[in-house]
């Protein structure tokens, strides 16, 4: 086999009290691209469609984790990767974490899966890097394994794969601005209270053990973020009223989906997720600012070959 062609999804990042620890992978939006193998050695970014990104691979997301792992092969061939980039970037659901595992998954098909795939998120960590001056991958932990994950470390690379109970939706709004996530690190404090960080701990174990024991309400009284969210939701557009909205169309919880400014929100079962998008709807058509809302499962599979 000389080429492939992989859908690399989009990832809900922090998940209310998760921050740089917990992701969730969508199955309704995501990245298409074509890997290939080349008589010419080295990494060669031949197509870049859908989004304006740079074409020289150590500027470009996929095209730096490939360079990582290209850099560890001792092959007398190279690759060539075609982006047809769906997820636009700056949203808050894992664009760059798509581009950085896409190219890293192909190549690794194409060489028969020598790597794991904590092997391809420590490549792909450099790509999402690029993009966040930050090494994390609770975008790309998802986006690779699928499903719920939670990375217990960095250095060295723990990654666990946690369940998702069956009748999870997410439905998830994307109000047409563009924030940096870069930038939306940038203001985040450096030190957090102690009670603070208490509540945040205990909010995500109990959300781990929700997930591992399909308890719906349990769920619902552990998404909640005491920390981030504060300071970041003053730069998404009426962020407050979708929240109390989306809360009150029944959703078990909502929050700023990894840096903003997506906002996603969790339900049981398909009818509370399209009230809730009807809800949602219903706030930004009054304000006359542009968004994509969408509804997802729970995409168990993570990124795959079509
Ligand atoms: N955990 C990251 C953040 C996800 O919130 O900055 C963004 O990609």
């Amino acid at each position: 086999m000389n080429e492939i062609k992989i859908f690399s999804p989009a990832t809900v990042a922090n998940v209310a009290c998760g921050f740089d620890i917990l992701g969730f992978c969508l199955d309704s939006v995501g990245d298409h691209m074509v890997i290939r193998k080349t008589d010419t050695k080295g990494i060669h970014i031949t197509k870049i469609e859908g989004f304006d990104l740079p074409y020289e691979p150590e500027l470009n997301v996929a095209g730096v984790s490939a360079l990582e792992m290209y850099a560890t092969l001792d092959v007398d061939f190279g690759f060539e990767i075609e982006i047809y980039k769906k997820i636009k970037p700056g949203s808050g659901i894992g664009s760059s974490a798509a581009s950085a595992v896409g190219s890293v998954f192909g190549m690794n098909a194409l060489l028969g899966n020598p790597f794991s795939k904590t092997q391809l998120t420590e490549f792909a960590i450099k790509g999402e890097a690029l993009a966040s001056k930050c090494e994390h991958a609770d975008n790309l932990a998802p986006a690779l394994f699928g499903g719920f994950t939670l990375v217990k470390s960095v250095s060295p690379l723990q990654i666990l794969e946690i369940p998702s109970p069956k009748k999870l939706y997410a439905t998830i709004v994307h109000p047409q601005i563009e924030i940096k996530t870069s930038e939306s690190r940038a203001i985040l404090p450096k030190q957090v209270a102690l009670s603070d960080a208490v509540k945040q701990s205990a909010n995500l174990g109990s959300l781990v053990h929700a997930l591992h024991t399909n308890d719906y309400d349990l769920i619902k009284n552990s998404l909640n973020d005491v920390i981030v969210e504060q300071h970041r939701s003053k730069l998404i557009p009426e962020f407050n009223k979708v929240k109390q909205a989306i809360l009150n169309a029944g959703a078990l919880g909502a929050g700023i989906s990894g840096s903003g400014p997506s906002i996603f929100s969790l339900s049981e079962g398909l009818e509370t997720a399209n009230n809730v998008k009807d809800a949602i709807i219903k706030i930004y058509s009054n304000t006359g600012i542009e968004f994509d809302i969408h509804i997802s499962k729970i995409n168990s599979e993570g990124v795959k070959v079509l």
